[in-house]
């Protein structure tokens, strides 16, 4: 298969400390992929590596079937970058700041030009093309960001966190901005992110890194059936009354929340009636679930 990111046995040392211990993957054209993980598990190193801003210290890493030790120049032109850190020049105005990064890539200035309409169109932000950065909220500054990475119509789009810190209507618009780009463009985007939901929405594939290690990887439905089950029923509040163990459903207490998870509603729903009026919920499983049980079996560490 020829993945449009490809790892294998990837190493990161920083002096003693081991950010990256020896991780392979494969994300496939066309694809969103995510790398999740708490903070430190090297989620930032690994994307700086596949963005050929930080060399590896061991094992193989290519590009659309470039090595990136070798071929960076090529790499870098294939790729969009939005780091973790916003990094918007202040002295610049919004379409300014689209503008002088186009001269990075060596973009002819009417070419350009367009490109800068085109996409601040594209992220809603026309009306500001004229102001300064520090008037943007920090959604927009977010999506000037990605605008700017996606100057050069790059194949690959590698988004460090594209959300932490933003509001949930800020952070639906950016998803939704990801997914129309994913859709439309064919761009294989490749985010990291610590918050489940993102990755579970926006992912096809991913991988969840824990000490530099990858502790799971795959497609986020599958994995949640493989580790917990299908349905959840949580129940708040629920001390004191007993953690019931019942057969074919595995029963876990978060503080004072119990959760119960079983292939079916049908098997769920005697336990219901024995938490009386407390307050319920019955769900699908989430990525969450899987997460929290990694951390009961002590393969996560969680904080
Ligand atoms: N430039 C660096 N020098 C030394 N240590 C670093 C550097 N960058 C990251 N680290 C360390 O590597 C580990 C992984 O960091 P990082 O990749 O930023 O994690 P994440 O993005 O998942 O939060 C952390 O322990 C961090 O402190
Ligand atoms: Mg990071």
């Amino acid at each position: 298969m020829n993945f449009a990111v490809e790892a294998k046995n990837l190493i990161k040392n920083f002096g003693e400390l081991r950010a990256v211990d020896g991780i392979s993957f494969g994300i496939k054209r066309g694809e969103t992929f995510a790398i999740l993980g708490e903070n430190g598990a090297g989620k930032s190193t690994t994307m700086r590596m596949i963005a050929c801003r930080s060399p590896l210290s061991a094992g193989e890493l290519s590009v659309a079937g470039l090595n990136v030790s070798i071929e960076d120049r090529k790499v870098r032109s294939l790729i969009g970058v939005v780091p973790q850190e916003n990094n918007l020049d202040p002295d610049l105005n919004v379409r300014e700041n689209l503008l002088v990064y186009s001269r990075y890539f060596r973009i002819p200035k009417e070419t350009a030009q367009a490109r800068c309409a085109e996409l601040l169109d594209f992220i809603r932000l026309n009306e500001k093309a004229e102001a300064k950065v520090e008037q943007l909220s920090g959604g927009m500054k977010r999506r000037l960001m990605i605008a700017r990475a996606l100057l050069h119509r790059p194949k690959i789009l590698l988004l460090d966190e594209p959300t932490t810190g933003l509001d949930p209507n800020v952070r639906q618009e950016i998803w939704e901005k990801l997914e129309e780009l994913r859709r439309t463009e064919n761009l294989t985007i490749v985010l990291s992110t610590h918050y489940m939901d993102e990755a579970e929405k926006l992912a096809q594939r991913l991988l969840v890194m824990a000490q530099g290690k990858i502790v799971v990887e795959g497609v986020p439905r599958k994995i949640i059936e493989n580790r917990v089950k299908k349905f959840a029923l949580e129940i708040r509040e629920a001390d004191p009354i007993e953690l019931q163990n019942v057969n074919g459903i595995i029963s876990q207490r978060r503080g004072q929340t119990h959760i119960y998870f079983a292939e079916n509603l049908e098997r769920l729903a005697p336990l219901m009636s024995l938490y009386g009026s407390r307050q319920m919920i019955l769900r699908p499983a989430n990525l969450e679930d899987v997460f929290l049980q990694l951390s009961d079996a002590g393969a996560v560490e969680s904080e």
